[in-house]
């Protein structure tokens, strides 16, 4: 809900804006080959047809992205993160972004379960890579390895080494998250190539957080993701704030909700 009377977070104008989407803005960073990303508040689904602002709801996937992506550099899974900045923004290195969104799958739900009609919750066989061409006007659609060699969105030896970062990333989220009570369903990542002289690196981009991410409660089954903003479900910044708080890097300090006015007698 957005509050009228409530001026909305200004981003700092004297930047260069590079681009902006649904739920971030990427600006001009201070040095070369750097860009600042900044987390809004906005929530959208279904290809932004249903869009909310959600107070607090930037703040809180600025921190966990930061730790989720702060780790995986740690354990030499290469990303685009460089430091968080403050408590919307981060400096990140600038990739060329591969337009697939590679999601990984542990467990049925979401559009696995409707396309294929199998229970959401069903264990899988094993993990699932799927690969979605990133493409508002047509819905992100489903693409094959066929599709993207064809099309020269990545190559043979990209696809590979795509698939072996996205399950390195499967297992450390999954491990990470079921340490602390949660099982991950299923997750989104994005891409990108980093050029460095004349070497290229594919490295995870974009941000893992519980928008990207389906994350349930081991003991109770509740939703702790955007599932609770899709599903009209509500409870979607103290679910945001329950899975921080379990990964140790809620600041009981520094309410994301701005502090409200305070009452005076
Ligand atoms: P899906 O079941 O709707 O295909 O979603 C699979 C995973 O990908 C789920 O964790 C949510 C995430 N996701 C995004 O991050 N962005 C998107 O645009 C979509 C459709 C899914």
């Amino acid at each position: 809900m957005d509050f009228p009377n409530r001026p909305r977070y200004i981003p700092m104008n004297r930047r260069r804006r590079i681009y902006e989407g649904k739920a971030k803005i990427l600006y001009e960073g201070p040095e070369p080959g750097t860009l600042i990303q900044h987390f809004k508040d906005d929530a959208t689904a279904f290809n932004a047809k249903k869009h909310e602002v959600i107070d607090g709801k930037g703040v809180l996937n600025n921190r966990i992205s930061e730790y989720v992506f702060t780790q995986l550099n740690n354990m030499g899974i290469p990303t685009h993160f460089i430091r968080r900045m403050n408590m919307r923004e981060q400096l990140i290195r600038e990739v060329e972004i591969i337009p697939l969104e590679v999601v990984v799958r542990n467990v049925a739900a979401g559009s696995l379960s409707s396309r294929l009609g199998i229970e959401e919750g069903t264990q899988l066989p094993r993990s699932i890579i799927e690969f979605y061409y990133k493409n508002d006007q047509l819905n992100d659609p489903m693409v094959s390895e066929e599709h993207i060699t064809a099309f020269g969105w990545a190559s043979p030896q990209e696809i590979d080494d795509i698939m072996a970062l996205a399950i390195r990333v499967n297992d450390f989220l999954a491990g990470l998250f079921l340490g602390v009570g949660i099982k991950l369903v299923d997750f989104k990542m994005e891409t990108g190539r980093l050029w460095e002289g004349d070497m290229m690196r594919i490295v995870v981009a974009d941000e893992i957080s519980p928008d990207s991410c389906r994350l349930w409660d081991i003991a109770t089954g509740n939703k702790l993701d955007k599932d609770r903003f899709r599903r009209d479900m509500g409870g979607l910044v103290e679910s945001y704030q329950e899975v921080a708080r379990r990964l140790g890097i809620l600041n009981e300090q520094e309410p994301p909700r701005g502090a409200g006015p305070t009452l005076v007698k």
